[in-house]
């Protein structure tokens, strides 16, 4: 169910001011470099640490603020002044802490983001989902998606506190939208990597092994990804364009890291899943949301770099020999 959007978002980015919280991760950086060059004036938040304040310097921002999200008084104090916030900080995934730290650092960091921007009057916040806020790829047990494609309205089948997490920054989002008309939206990223990184042979080490690992979860995400500049580009995207503040939106390459025809992929991993065909490579999951909503096409692509890394379910030792 969609929920119907409050407050206006950018009509542009160049000289706003504009708070990206983890700004020093992966996503905030790229996000900090692209809307440092569209003319934004922009400010990081972050945990801090040796030589942070130089990194975002280096990406394009004026000011380091360190400090925890989970830290009300210095929250309100970093985004006071500024027009948006893109609000990335948090642990990505189930590997970067205890789930009284992740759920902790995601889910009252989001919450006091969130009111601060409110209180102090922003026009826009943009905020990280991710695709587990359905929490069918990080479930313990063997659940698959009701049908494929699937999107956004796909009913969440959680049992981990980073998909939960997810989950309730998303209800956060539409809370308090509706209590003080703070347009918001959220992004259900995929998996993000820098997938240029060494002729992408990192990225396709990577898929490979996680194929390996955990073939159900990655069949539940579609064998989705999205470049970081591509995150970037549909970060900023987000500030500028008004959606309802929940669910976050779908974003990703538009065909999926398989060698396979996606029909074929699905009929070989999850047979028993209900679908509509879908054509060529195309991922089994809806981007109808991020091209309606966002206007955003991801445009970096694994087999661009080279077709060879593409991964292939009958041969995923390809690049060991
Ligand atoms: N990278 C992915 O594949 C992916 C996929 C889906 C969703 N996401 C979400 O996107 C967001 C950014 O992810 P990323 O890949 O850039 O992660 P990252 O780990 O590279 O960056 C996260 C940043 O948040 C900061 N941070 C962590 N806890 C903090 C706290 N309490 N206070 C202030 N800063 C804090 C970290 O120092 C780090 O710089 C996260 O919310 C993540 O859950 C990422």
């Amino acid at each position: 169910m969609s929920i119907g959007h409050a407050g206006r978002s950018l009509d542009g980015v160049a000289t706003r001011r504009i708070l990206v919280t983890g700004g020093d991760g992966l996503i905030g950086s790229a996000v900090v470099r692209l809307l440092a060059e569209l003319g934004a004036r922009v400010d990081v938040y972050d945990l801090g640490g040796p030589d942070a304040a130089a990194r975002a310097g280096q990406a394009g921002a004026e000011n380091h603020t360190s400090g925890s999200v989970t830290d009300m008084t210095s929250v309100a104090k970093a985004v006071d002044g500024h027009d948006a916030v893109v609000h990335l900080a948090g642990i990505a995934g189930l590997d970067g802490g205890t789930a009284e730290q992740i759920y902790t650092a995601n889910t009252l960091g989001t919450f006091l983001v969130m009111e601060a921007a409110a209180q102090a009057g922003v026009a826009k916040v943009v905020y990280a989902s991710s695709i587990n806020a359905s929490g069918l790829p990080l479930n313990p047990h063997a659940v698959l998606p009701s049908r494929y494609p699937w999107d956004e309205d796909e009913p969440a089948v959680i049992a981990d506190a980073y998909s939960l997490s997810k989950q309730a920054n998303e209800a956060a989002a539409v809370a308090l939208s509706r209590r003080h008309g703070l347009a918001m939206t959220g992004l259900r990223y995929p998996l993000v990597r820098d997938i240029t990184a060494a002729g992408g042979t990192v990225f396709a080490r990577h898929i490979r092994r996680v194929l390996r690992e955990d073939p159900r979860r990655q069949a539940c995400e579609g064998w989705t990804y999205l470049d970081v500049r591509d995150a970037a580009t549909a970060t900023v995207a987000a500030l500028t364009h008004d959606t309802p503040a929940a669910p976050g939106i779908l974003v990703a390459a538009p065909r999926t890291y398989l060698r396979q025809e996606t029909d074929q992929a699905l009929r070989q991993t999850v047979p028993g899943v209900p679908r509509t065909p879908t054509a060529g490579r195309d991922v089994p999951v809806s981007l109808d949301r991020a091209a309606a909503q966002l206007g955003f096409t991801a445009t970096t692509l694994l087999e661009d770099i080279d077709p060879a890394l593409l991964a292939d379910l009958d041969d995923l030792g390809d690049l060991d020999r």
